[in-house]
């Protein structure tokens, strides 16, 4: 399935299908700028994002996990009672306990697979892209679900200026099974936990238990420091992925970074001298960032329009609070 004649290096495991769900309200930057004193002009400037999706209150975590993922059976051709491990990256399933994943294979009508979440922020999908493929390599899974889902605006106070026009809801999922030759690459992963209030939760849940006012489970984020970290740390991040790999830019056909902002994106395709013939997603302009959906989101547009075609080398690469991050290639199915 690979151009590669022997595959990316690593045992195989490789992406089979891909499902997106996208909240069904779209709202565009003027439904927002009142509230933050800002304009449209303003937004589009500073993040490129000129609409995003917000879920209704019935398309909760678990609803467009199921349909992201029964997308990306239909598309792999692998029936629910094949998959023996579900992966659910999230940081905005309000339940600490139980994980979400389970429910998620029940619905699914999965044989009761190994079923967990996995909280890594916005790099939770490319994380759990890792999991299930050296699972799978390893011999304790054969077919697994990979899903990035997020209702942020669960967690968004949309008079924060800093917030309120960037964050949205979404789900993104693959299937990862086992091919002849591996369709995903080395991943460069890893944290910085020096910078574990760069984005964060306002305040822990203890205090936002025992606040009067509602609000402390808000995300508040330092937007410049984040943006100065993305956008000089992770295209060395990218590249290193790239090299571990066994490829260089010019062997590259797409690149789809989390999609934070467009201005980090392009900041980091210039770090990397991307060639102008990798397609670069650019979903954030019209589903804002949807954290652990964003990438698997982004993929499946570029599939969908026509800019990633099968057997496609893509780089993926995920970032955020955490400070978290994972990058690695993959064979596009
Ligand atoms: C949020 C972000 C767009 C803000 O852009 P910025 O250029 O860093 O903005 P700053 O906070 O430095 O503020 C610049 C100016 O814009 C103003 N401003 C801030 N938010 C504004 C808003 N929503 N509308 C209008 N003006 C705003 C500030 O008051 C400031 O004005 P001043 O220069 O007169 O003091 C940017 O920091 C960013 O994209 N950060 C990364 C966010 C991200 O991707 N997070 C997710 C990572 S997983």
């Amino acid at each position: 399935m690979t151009r590669l004649a022997e595959g990316l290096p690593g045992s195989p495991a490789s992406i089979l299908g891909i499902g997106a769900y996208r909240g069904s309200q779209v709202v565009p930057n003027a439904d927002l700028v009142e509230a933050i004193d800002s304009s449209d002009e303003w937004i589009q400037q500073r993040s490129g994002i000129r609409e995003r999706r917000f879920a209704t209150p019935e398309e909760t975590v678990q609803l467009m996990s199921v349909r992201a993922c029964q997308e990306a059976l239909d598309n792999a051709g692998i029936d629910a009672r094949q998959v023996d491990a579900v992966i659910v990256a999230t940081i905005s399933h309000l339940m600490q306990l139980p994980a979400v994943a389970p429910a998620v294979a029940t619905e699914l009508g999965c044989d009761q697979p190994v079923a967990f979440d996995v909280s890594a922020a916005c790099a939770g999908f490319c994380h759990g892209v890792t999991l299930a493929a050296d699972m799978i390599r390893g011999g304790s899974a054969t077919y697994a679900l990979v899903v990035g889902v997020e209702r942020l605006t669960d967690m968004l106070d949309l008079e924060d200026r800093g917030t309120a026009f960037i964050f949205a809801d979404g789900a993104g999922a693959v299937v990862i099974g086992p091919t002849e030759t591996s369709g995903i690459g080395p991943v460069v992963w890893g944290s910085d936990g020096e910078h574990f209030d760069y984005i964060r939760q306002r305040e822990d849940w203890p205090d936002v238990l025992a606040a009067e006012q509602p609000g402390g489970h808000f995300i508040t984020m330092q937007g410049s420091a984040v943006f100065r970290w993305a956008s000089f740390s992770m295209a060395k991040v990218g590249l290193e992925a790239l090299d571990r790999s066994g490829i260089s830019v010019d062997d590259l056909d797409c690149f789809v970074p989390h999609q934070a902002n467009m201005r980090i994106t392009d900041a980091m395709a210039r770090a990397m001298k991307l060639p102008a013939s990798v397609k670069i997603a650019r979903d954030v302009a019209e589903q804002g960032n949807t954290s652990a959906a964003s990438v698997p989101l982004a993929l499946h547009r570029m599939v969908a329009d026509g800019d990633a075609v099968s057997g496609d080398l893509a780089l993926l690469i995920a970032f955020g609070a955490g400070l978290a991050y994972a990058a690695q290639v993959v064979v596009i199915p």
